[in-house]
């Protein structure tokens, strides 16, 4: 049985559906797990769906995929613009690493332009809503190890 995609999730992300709609759409996480999961599936892959609030739960998570996982998916959500702890540990997990958005930070507020996370991400999708992920999870499949 090859190892599953560790797709990750940071802070907030739990209110998708509810929140900022206009910018976040109204697909609940939920919803994402299940396109994920459908995703990975038609790839002959599996996936660890999981969100935290907290920065050191997702450290831990990206630790605990170094071994478990083949690839990661991370939405950091605002993580990704403040995070050094997540870009070293991402670093030391030495996996593929596919960054993910639903909006487009680019095109937003400059504070949500940069994000370490992109410094070491094999890839970024970013303003496609739920799609970002089933598009990272076909990404994160390809580049599996
Ligand atoms: C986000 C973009 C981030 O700038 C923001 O802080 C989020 C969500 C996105 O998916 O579009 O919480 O990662």
């Amino acid at each position: 049985m090859s190892k599953p995609i560790y797709v990750l999730n940071g802070p907030n992300l739990n209110l998708l559906g509810v929140r900022e709609p206009e910018i976040y759409g109204k697909t609940t996480l939920e919803d994402v797990q299940a396109l994920c999961e459908v995703r990975a599936k038609s790839l002959g892959k599996t996936v660890v769906f999981l969100q935290s609030n907290h920065e050191g739960q997702l450290v831990d998570w990206i630790q605990e995929a170094r071994t478990k996982a083949c690839a990661i998916v991370i939405n950091p959500a605002a993580y990704g613009h403040t995070s050094i702890a997540l870009f070293d540990a991402l670093k030391a997990a030495d996996l593929p690493v596919i960054e993910c958005h639903l909006s487009n930070p680019a095109a937003r507020e400059s504070f949500r332009h940069h994000t370490y996370v992109s410094l070491v991400a094999a890839g970024i999708v970013t303003g496609l809503g739920a799609k970002s992920y089933e598009l990272a999870v076909e990404a994160a499949a390809a580049l599996a190890t």
